[in-house]
C-alpha cells in the first residue's frame, strides 16, 4: 500500500505545498528584505520571518530559532535546519511507535498497525536522512566549500529533497490513519498515536514549505 501510494506523490506534491504554505501564493508572505536583514534583532528576524509563511509558524520559531546563528541568513541553511530538526522528530516519533509496539497491552489489530507505523517511519527516517545529506551538499556549495553542480544537477536535487520530505509526511500520515476504526482501540489509542507522530507531520510540512522557497530562488 505504501508503494502505490508513493507513486501518486509527484501529482500531490502541489497539493501538499500549496495547503502548507503561503510563499507558493503569488508571493504572499514573502518576507521583505528588510525583515530578514541582520540589523533588526540579528539572526532570529530571519528565522522569524521566513517561519512566519509556513503552516505551523510556532513550532517553526520554537524548533529553529535555536539554530538561528547556524542558519546565519541563508535560505539554504534555514531548510538544512528544517531537515535537521524534521530528521530529529522523524526518530522520536519511531522510539515512541517502536515502545507502543513492544508494549503487549494493544488489540491485535492495533499492534498491527503500530508495527506498519514503525516500518513507515522507518523509512521516513532515512528519507530525511537523504534529505540532510543533500541539504549538507548544497549549503556547502553555496559557501564555497565544495565545487558548484550544474543548475540542473542542483534542480535535480532540491527536487529529489522535495519528493523525500513529502513521502516522510505521508508516511507520517499513514501511520495515523492506519489507527481508524474501533478495532485498533478506538479514540484513545488513537489520540496516544497522534501525539507521537503529529509532530513529524507539522515539522515536514513545515521543512517542505522552506525547501520549496529555496527551489524557488534557485532559476530553472
Ligand atoms: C521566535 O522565537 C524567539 C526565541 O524563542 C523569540 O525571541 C521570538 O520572539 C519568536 N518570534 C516569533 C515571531 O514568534
Ligand atoms: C549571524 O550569522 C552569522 C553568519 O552565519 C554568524 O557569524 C553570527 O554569529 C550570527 N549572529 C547571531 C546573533 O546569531
Ligand atoms: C544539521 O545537523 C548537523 C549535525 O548535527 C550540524 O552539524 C549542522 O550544523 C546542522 N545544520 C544547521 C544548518 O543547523
Ligand atoms: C527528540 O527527542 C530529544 C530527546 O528527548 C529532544 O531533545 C528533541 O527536542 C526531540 N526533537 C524533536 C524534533 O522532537
Amino acid at each position: 500500500m505504501a508503494g502505490s501510494l508513493r507513486l501518486t506523490l509527484p501529482l500531490r506534491l502541489s497539493a501538499v505545498l500549496l495547503l502548507s504554505c503561503w510563499f507558493g501564493i503569488a508571493g504572499a508572505a514573502r518576507p521583505a528584505p528588510s525583515d530578514v536583514g541582520l540589523g533588526r534583532g540579528g539572526n532570529a528576524s530571519f528565522v522569524g520571518a521566513w517561519c512566519a509563511g509556513t503552516k505551523y509558524p510556532a513550532l517553526c520559531n520554537a524548533t529553529l530559532s535555536p539554530h538561528a546563528a547556524s542558519v546565519g541568513a541563508s535560505l539554504t541553511r534555514l531548510a538544512w535546519a528544517a531537515l535537521n530538526v524534521t530528521h530529529d522528530g522523524a526518530r522520536n516519533s519511531t522510539k515512541a511507535m517502536k515502545r507502543m509496539a513492544a508494549d503487549g497491552h494493544l488489540a491485535p489489530v492495533a499492534a498491527e498497525a503500530a508495527r506498519d507505523c514503525v516500518s513507515m517511519l522507518g523509512d521516513a527516517v532515512d528519507l530525511l536522512g537523504q534529505s540532510v545529506e543533500a541539504m549538507e551538499e548544497a549549503a556547502a556549495e553555496e559557501e564555497g566549500q565544495a565545487p558548484q553542480q550544474s543548475r540542473r544537477m542542483a534542480r535535480f536535487r532540491v527536487d529529489s529533497v522535495l519528493t523525500w520530505a513529502s513521502a516522510a509526511l505521508t508516511d507520517g500520515h499513514m501511520c495515523m490513519e492506519g489507527f481508524k476504526g474501533q478495532a485498533a482501540g478506538g479514540g484513545g489509542v488513537r489520540k496516544a498515536v497522534r501525539g507521537r507522530v503529529v509532530g513529524l507531520v507539522h515539522l515536514s510540512a513545515n521543512a517542505l514549505c522552506i525547501v520549496n522557497a529555496m527551489a524557488n530562488q534557485t532559476p530553472p
